[in-house]
Order: structure tokens, then sequence, then C-alpha cells
């Protein structure tokens, strides 16, 4: 259906793929996996048309193509959900499903009433119910994914590519998201998928192709690789090396020691949380469990005083905090790393440096000087610890993989040495190698003295990362677990109790 030949794209300063021979047929569904940087994004760019190669060959239904643009590939049959939301944020959901197609009446003016009726109709059938005439940017990180992913299928593709589709997804979409690849695969569609989520592919994928520093290294049948030779293949290490890489890397229980440190009580929103308490003490790790839109980001966002309260307090080591202020909470010592990054943190045009040092200027200058030995003390530290693929310190953010983008973001929130960190979704996007690092830093962190609050889709990390978990349902505390309570039974438990599965599809974390 689609193959590519000796494939070659190269950026300054960084050849970003080499030589690649990919292919995939109807009805099979090929991953496609390696590090953060491997190429797997910029192979899927050359595929759609974003980017031209400068060698090599794309094939498609027998012939040799070369499109100009994405949506020169979309019309040809190729459908992508790239790992970026391609999205149009201010426009309505419904719009944004239609782009470019828009049902159209006699006089050649978008039928609106058509479009949002079949709109509602095909995001329903995703089990995602939301107002489609609300801008889609009123809708989570999770929601928007599956808009995008209804835009990927409803259009008459021979081949579906997804670009890393579950990042924001709850279990429970991630089913569907497997139901409709399943239903393309019968089909007879093409799908290639891209994940850090290992055991996902597992699920859904026949095929395997592992990139790694911008060269094929594998490609097979999935069911013939375990998935530490999977990891092993992705890190270029020894398995022994690699052993127990890319599960949890937390030590297990912290010193949680003294009076907590972060006292925030009755935090209440109106429509997204009801009176809140959570309190963390110095070394304590405490998760936020619970579904999307459960009033898990809401809380850490009202803590971090980026979400405006009705009313509630925070308290930081005795002192209460101006709610409602991002900088009053900075100031007091709070620190969150927010789910929706693209949005909210990652600046493009500036530096790996710039941007892991924007936010701990203030405590790297001295006499108002900022001191620069120390901030590339600080930034080579995190480059080389959260392996940040990058040319250097001065590279352009906006040109560096995903889920580098991401490491970096991560680092401009530990350098701050804050007193409270609020983690949403830490290890999204990442890759395991990288992860186990990240996991391990939470640990070190912890030991010193920091109060966490960590936030993460990802129950393994949840469960193990966790001294004591929280879980909140329709924006109000249902359940607090702690030490040996802690397990996956129990949390699920405490998640599902008082009445059936969570809110539709919770447009509202
Ligand atoms: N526009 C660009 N300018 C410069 N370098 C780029 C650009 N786009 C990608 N690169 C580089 O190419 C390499 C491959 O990036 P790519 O985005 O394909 O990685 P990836 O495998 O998708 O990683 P991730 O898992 O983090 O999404 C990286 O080293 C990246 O820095
Ligand atoms: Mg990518």
């Amino acid at each position: 259906m689609l193959s590519v030949r000796g494939l070659t794209k190269s950026f300054p300063g960084a050849r970003a793929l080499d030589g690649v021979d990919f292919a995939v047929g109807p009805g099979e569904v090929h991953a496609l996996i390696g590090e953060n940087g491997a190429g797997k994004s910029t192979l899927i760019k050359l595929l759609t048309g974003v980017y031209r190669p400068d060698a090599g060959e794309i094939t498609f239904r027998g012939g040799p193509v070369r499109f100009a643009t994405p949506l020169e590939a979309q019309h040809a049959g190729i459908s992508t959900i790239y790992q970026e939301v391609n999205l149009v944020p201010l426009m309505s959901v419904a719009r944004n499903l239609f782009l470019g197609r828009e049902p159209r009446g006699r006089l050649g003016l978008i039928d609106f009433g058509r479009m949002h009726r079949e709109a509602a109709e095909a995001l329903a059938g995703l089990g995602l119910r939301v107002d489609v005439r609300r801008p889609l940017r009123s809708l989570g990180v999770g929601a928007q994914q599956m808009v995008a992913l209804a835009r990927a299928v409803s259009v008459d593709a021979r081949v579906v590519i997804m670009d890393e589709p579950t990042s924001s997804l709850e279990p429970r979409e991630v089913r569907t998201l497997f139901g409709v690849i399943r239903m393309l695969k019968e089909r007879g569609i093409a799908v290639v998928y891209v994940s850090h989520r290992l055991d996902e592919l597992y699920e859904v994928c026949d095929t395997v192709t592992v990139l790694r520093d911008g060269k094929r290294v594998h490609t097979g049948p999935i069911a013939d690789l375990d998935r530490l030779r999977l990891v092993s293949l992705m890190l270029g290490r020894e398995m022994s090396e690699v052993r127990g890489e890319g599960l949890t890397k937390f030590s297990g229980a912290h010193e949680a020691a003294g009076e907590p440190v972060l006292v925030a009580t009755d935090l209440t929103v109106r429509h997204q949380l009801r009176s809140v308490s959570v309190t963390v003490r110095p070394g304590e790790v405490v998760g936020l469990g619970g579904l999307l839109g459960s009033g898990r980001s809401e809380t850490a966002r009202a803590i971090a005083g980026a979400l405006p309260t009705d009313s509630g307090r925070v308290v930081v080591a005795g002192a209460p905090v101006r709610t409602g202020s991002t900088p009053a909470a900075i100031r007091a010592g709070i620190s969150l790393l927010p789910e929706d990054r693209k949005a909210e943190g990652i600046v493009p045009g500036l530096s790996v440096r710039e941007n892991i040092a924007l936010a701990a200027l203030p405590g790297l200058s001295r006499f108002g000087l900022v001191d620069d030995a120390r901030i590339d003390r600080v930034v080579d530290t995190f480059m080389k610890r959260l392996r940040i693929k990058a040319s250097g310190p001065h590279q352009r953010v906006g040109e560096l993989s995903g889920g580098n983008q991401q490491k970096v973001l991560l680092a401009r929130w530990l350098a701050m040495r804050p007193k409270v960190l609020l983690l949403d979704e830490p290890t999204r996007g990442i890759d395991v190698g990288a992860k186990a690092e990240v996991q391990g830093l939470i640990d070190e962190l912890a030991d010193e003295g920091l109060a966490v609050v960590l936030i993460s889709s990802d129950m393994e990390e949840l469960i193990e990362g966790s001294d004591r978990v929280v879980v909140l349902k329709d924006g109000a505390v249902v359940a607090e677990l702690t030490g040996a309570e802690v397990t996956g039974e129990r949390l699920l438990h405490a998640i599902a109790a008082q009445g059936g599965p969570g809110g539709e599809g919770g447009p509202d974390e």
C-alpha cells in the first residue's frame, strides 16, 4: 500500500533520517518505535508531504508519489494524526472535524445544522459526548485527541497514520481507539502506529519497525520480540543492561517527616472542584487518582494559582498563599508542570538553555546579575540526566522532537528547586529510558525533602510512585489510600465506587 526506500532527511546539525526502508500493507497495523529523537515523526512528515526528502522514494498504491502538502496526501488517501495536535483551537469542535470539507448548502454556504449533527454522531460513535459548537480548546487534551481521531477516520483513507495517539487518553478511550484500529484493519486499511507505551503495541500491532538515530535497526512480526528485546533494540544496548528498564524506577516509600509543607483546604471552583483538600509533607509523593474529568488537573492548577478558585485556602510552609495568582504561587515555592505543554510552557523560538533557565533565573542570579557559568552547569546537568537530544544548549526548542521538548520543560521546573512540585503527567511522550530517569529524579527530589504531587494516567507509575493517593471523582475527593493500601485493585475500586463509570468524555480536564 505504502512503502519507502532509502529515505533520508537532514536538518542543520542533525541527520534525522538516514536511508530508511519501510512498508505497510492493507489490513496491516505497523508499529514504529524508537527513542525520543529517533526519527519517527520525521518519517511520518516525509510520508505526508510536511517535509521534502533529501533522498529516497515513496511509493503509494503501486506508483511513485511526492506530496507537496499534507492536504495533498490526505486527498490521495493518507490520513494522519500528528503528534502535535494540528487542529484550530478557537474554532468549534464540529468545524475542526470537517475542516476543508464542510457540508455545504445550495448557495455554497456551510450547512451548520448538518455539520453539527454529523459531528455529534461521529464523536458519539467514539464515546465522546460534547457540545460540538464549543471551541475545541475548551476540551481537555484527551478529548481533543479523540476529535483528531474522529477526523482521521471519517475521511475515506487507505492509510491511517497515528503518531502517539494514546499519550493523553484514559484507559477507556484507549479501548475505543483499539476498537477503531481493528475496524480499520478489517476494512483493509493500512495503519502506522507510533507509541512509547510498549504494552499497547502487542495488543494491536502485527509488525514492528525500530528506528535508532535515524536508521532502521529492525523490522519483523511483533510477536517474535519480547518487550525486553524491543527495549534493547530501541536503546541499542545489551539486554542484560536494560533489564527492568521500561518498568518503573521508583524506590518505594519515602521518609516523609514533619509538618505538611503544602496544605490546600476546601478548594472550590464552580462546576469543576468541590471542596478538595490535599496536604503533602516534606519528602512525600502524593498521587492524584481518578479518571479524565475527575478534577486532577484542576486541583493541581488551583494549587498553583493557574485556575482561579471561588473559595479555599493554600498554605505553604505555614504561610498563606494568595490563590488565583501564578506569580504568588511561584514566589511561595510552588512549581507546576502543566498537562498541556504546548499551550502552557514551551517557547519554541528560544533555545534549550533559555527554556530551562527561564523560570529559575532569579535563583541563578547574584546581585541582580545573571550567573552564566551556573546556568551552564544546571543546563548541562539536566540535558545529560534527562538525555535531552539536541545539537547543543543553543538549539531552538522548536526543532527538537516532541519527547525532547517535554524533557526541556520538565527540566525547567526541576531546575527551580521548588518547595512543592506539582507534576501533571510528567512522563507522557517520554521514551522508556528517560522515563526511568525521570522517575528516579522524582524519587531523589522527594528524598531531599521536596513535597511532590503526582498526576499520571499510567497506573503503574501512580501506584509505584506515590506514598499516598487522593482519589477524585466529579471534582471531589472520594477516597484516600495510604501505604500498603496503594494497590491497583484498591485504586480501581475507589475510582469505580459510587455508581458506574466516570463522566461522559469529561471535557473539563
Ligand atoms: N525542524 C527541525 N529542525 C531541526 N531539527 C529537527 C527538526 N525536526 C526534527 N529535527 C531533529 O530530527 C531528529 C528526529 O526527530 P523526530 O521528531 O523525528 O523524533 P521522534 O522519533 O518523533 O521523537 P519523539 O519520540 O520525541 O517524538 C531529532 O534529533 C530532532 O531534533
Ligand atoms: Mg515524534
